[in-house]
Parts: C-alpha cells; sequence; structure tokens
C-alpha cells in the first residue's frame, strides 16, 4: 500500500514521497525504525567506502570534540587538517601536494575552478577564463557547478540563472556520440575538447573538468583507454588546467586511489571525494599542484576564497580515521578485487530485454535500460522507467541510485550501484538476485500497460 509523504517540517527532495526513517546502519546495511534492513548497494550516492557503523571513527570523533570540533581557517590550523592533507598527498599522484578542505562537492568544484582562474590570473594569462566540460555529466547542483553540469534536466529550470559554458561531448561508448565501435573510433570524442577549443579560441580557456568514470547522470561510464591521456596532452598543447572531479571515483570507489589512475594520467587538480568521510561528515578536498599554489603564494599570496567549515578540526579527524581504516584493511584493493565479482555478476542481468549495457570499473557500476536492444531506443521519460526499479528494489530492502536523462539529458534510464568496500561476495549475490527478480517484475508491468 502507497504511503503518504511524511507530514513532518523537512523539505524533502522529492515532496509526495514518503521516507522510512533511517535508524542505524552496520557494514553494509542500514536499519530502518520499521525494522527493515537494507543493503546499501549504492552507498547512498557513491559516499560510503568503509561501511556504516565503524566504531574506530566514532571513537575518533569523539576524541576531537572532546578537544575541539571548530576553530576558524582564517585563526588556526589544526593537527587534523595537517596529518589529513599529508595522508591525502600520499594517495595522490606524485607533484599534487597542497590540500584545500570543504564541506561538499559542488562547493569544492567551485573551488577548482576559481583556482584555475585566479592561477591564471596571477601566472599572466588573465584572459583565460572558460572552463570547458562535457555533456551527460555533473559536478553539483549550486548554480556554478550547475553551469559545468551536463545535464538537461537538472539544468533547465536554472538557465536564466546560470552562466553559459562550453561543453564537448561525452565519452559514451554505448552511445557513442560519432556513431562509432570502440575498436574502430580514433577517440573523435577527446578530439572534440581540442575543437570545441579551437572554436572558443585557447586563449580564452582556463580548464577542462571531467569525471574519470561518469557517475550520476549515466552509470559508470568507463572511456576508452587512451582519452585522458589524449585529454591530457590536448589540455597540456593549448596550456589549459584539467581538473578531475573525483567526487564520486576518488578515495578507492575504483579499485585505485583515484579513477584517473587506471590510466597513468596525472590531472592538475583533483576534487575529492565523497568517500573521503565514508559519509561520516561533511567532507571534501581539492588536491593540488605545487606550481598552482606556488604561483598564487608568489604572486598575491592569498587564494581569494573560503568557507566557514574550510579544514574543519572535527571533519578533518574523521577523514584521518576514515584512510587509516581503508589503508588498515587494504580496502582499495579489495574495492577492485569485489569488483571483479561484482560487475561478472551483475553482467548476469543482461538476460533481461530491458538491459542494454552493464559497465563499470571496480565497485562503481552503471546499469542502462532501453525499450529496444537493437535500436537502442530509451523508454519514454514519462513511464519514469528508473524510479520504478529503484523503488521496486528498495521495497526489497536493496538501496541503489537511480538516474535519468543519459542519452539525451532528458530520456535515458540507469541505476548507479557502489556498496560499501566491505561487501562480501555472498551479499553481492544477493543484490545481483534482488535485481533479477525486480526487472522481472517491473518488466512484466510495464509489458501489461
Ligand atoms: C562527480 C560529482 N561532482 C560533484 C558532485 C556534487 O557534490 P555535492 O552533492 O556534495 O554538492 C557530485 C554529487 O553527486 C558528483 O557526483
Amino acid at each position: 500500500m502507497k504511503k503518504e509523504p511524511n507530514p513532518d517540517h523537512v523539505f524533502y527532495r522529492n515532496l509526495r514521497k514518503f521516507f522510512p526513517t533511517s535508524d542505524r546502519g552496520e557494514g553494509v546495511y542500514i536499519y530502518d525504525t520499521e525494522r527493515k534492513k537494507y543493503i546499501d548497494g549504492s552507498g547512498g550516492a557513491a559516499v560510503v567506502g568503509i561501511g556504516h557503523g565503524v566504531k574506530e571513527i566514532t571513537e575518533a570523533m569523539v576524541r576531537q570534540a572532546n578537544r575541539i570540533s571548530f576553530s576558524h581557517g582564517s585563526h588556526f590550523t589544526s593537527q587534523s587538517a595537517i596529518d589529513l592533507a599529508s595522508k591525502l598527498v600520499q594517495l595522490s599522484p606524485k607533484g599534487l601536494n597542497r590540500v584545500y578542505f570543504l564541506s561538499g562537492g559542488s562547493e569544492a568544484v567551485e573551488t577548482a575552478v576559481k583556482l584555475a582562474r585566479q592561477y591564471q590570473v596571477e601566472r599572466g594569462k588573465p584572459q583565460k577564463y572558460k572552463v570547458i566540460s562535457r555533456w551527460t555529466s555533473y559536478h553539483g547542483n549550486t548554480l556554478g557547478a550547475l553551469a559545468l553540469s551536463g545535464h538537461t534536466g537538472r539544468r533547465r529550470h536554472y538557465l536564466p540563472l546560470i552562466q553559459h559554458t562550453p561543453h564537448i561531448v561525452p565519452a559514451y561508448c554505448y552511445r557513442c556520440p560519432f556513431g562509432l565501435e570502440p575498436e574502430k573510433c580514433d577517440l573523435e570524442c577527446a578530439l572534440d575538447l581540442e575543437k570545441t577549443l579551437l572554436y572558443e579560441g585557447p586563449d580564452s580557456v582556463s580548464a577542462f573538468i571531467a569525471e574519470p568514470i561518469v557517475g550520476a547522470t549515466a552509470g559508470a561510464l568507463v572511456p576508452k583507454d587512451g582519452y585522458f591521456e589524449k585529454i591530457r596532452e590536448i589540455c597540456d598543447r593549448y596550456d589549459l588546467l584539467f581538473i578531475a572531479d573525483e567526487v564520486m571515483t576518488g578515495i578507492g570507489r575504483t579499485g585505485k586511489n583515484f579513477g584517473l589512475d587506471h590510466w597513468k594520467v596525472v590531472p592538475d587538480m583533483i576534487v575529492a571525494a565523497k568517500g573521503l568521510s565514508s559519509g561520516y561528515t561533511p567532507l571534501f578536498a581539492v588536491v593540488v599542484k605545487e606550481e598552482i599554489f606556488q604561483t598564487i603564494k608568489e604572486g598575491s599570496g592569498a587564494f581569494v576564497h573560503g568557507h566557514t567549515y574550510n579544514q574543519n578540526p572535527l571533519s578533518c579527524a574523521i577523514g584521518c580515521a576514515v584512510i587509516d581504516y581503508l589503508i588498515k584493511h587494504d580496502l582499495v584493493s579489495r574495492s577492485a578485487k569485489m569488483g571483479e565479482h561484482f560487475l561478472r555478476s551483475l553482467q548476469s542481468l543482461n538476460r533481461h530485454e530491458i538491459v542494454g549495457d552493464v559497465r563499470g570499473k571496480g565497485l562503481f557500476a552503471g546499469i542502462e535500460f532501453v525499450k529496444d536492444r537493437k535500436t537502442k531506443e530509451p523508454f519514454d521519460p514519462k513511464l519514469k522507467l528508473n524510479g520504478l526499479i529503484a523503488n521496486r528494489a528498495f521495497e526489497k530492502e536493496l538501496i541503489t541510485y537511480p538516474g535519468g536523462g543519459g542519452a539525451d539529458g532528458i530520456k535515458g534510464d540507469h541505476l548507479l550501484l557502489a556498496p560499501p568496500f566491505i561487501i562480501t561476495e555472498e551479499q553481492i549475490d544477493k543484490m545481483v538476485s534482488i535485481l533479477d527478480e525486480t526487472i522481472v517484475e517491473i518488466s512484466k508491468e510495464i509489458h501489461q500497460k
């Protein structure tokens, strides 16, 4: 029976939906107050890496809170911020060794964009200000980050409020924007950056931003090998910074420290990551190349930016405990290893007529649904297929992260899956069996309509 929307004073994301009350978390499970036990198959929104309810983290939280929870970044540093920056630098590619801490992903993306701009001004290139991004991408919901995001559905109400920025085509092999097969292409999607740069005028472009593996807007789009090498080469040739938005892919999610590590490409800045605090506190970071830091240090001497919760001592202590736990239990390798089993198991869902593509890396996977497997025609968005599937899976106590608009900004349905790295093979098999059952039921129901 459909429940009425929650009657309390909270302004929820969906005003017509009933949200159960979460009560506690343990490992891969979230329990609600009705004693339902959900597998957190998407780690919320690709947030939870080390699992729920880890005692070491709550102990670190209390230890830090007993000393000091807050001191403002304009007055103090803290030992936890110093330690976390050093831990993060050790996980990052060589050369990226300065860390700016924040409390949200969109805030971190905009920080990277502003930093790129100030760097260009301070190195004597004040004409460089544009940031190029890609369609079928997500960089956040604040107006600056939304301008870069390539998702028509999320942007359209706000278009009059956002600045127009150039977007290139996505690296979307299943729906190649050039109609090519991956075996036969020459990375035309990467070359689109060069084309767009030339149209825009390379002298006006400050940076290019991309998710190494696209998350929310298409469901784990993995580019062809060579793509990011080509992107790096173009950024170098035309003198722009390459910002890797690793908000979802960073800190082990794809089986490496960072998503770009799969291709051994080093960006100029990394925006990271939900997994940095694994959901225990709002905490993000921008990890920056030394040269960018030094240019500003030797120039004006200060980044004209700042937020109330920059380098918050409590959040940074939690981040330290999460990274220590990740390393102690070798969870990045576990994400890679369990990821192989995960993707193999998910491939079995290909037997369903409505499953068009299953893809991913590590414990970061996507299932794309189509009306017609041959033509790859998406479902009518009015059907809200991704929501139907996610809601049914939720009823069966499996949490997933649904999305739409991957095919053309409006059409397209997918599920993003990103369980905690501690998941076992048995729990993965349970996830896949719930998905299988859900897809059977929903396929039948939509065909009866
Ligand atoms: C790649 C990417 N960048 C930025 C963001 C924005 O992060 P936040 O929701 O914390 O603002 C997200 C959120 O899902 C994301 O996936």
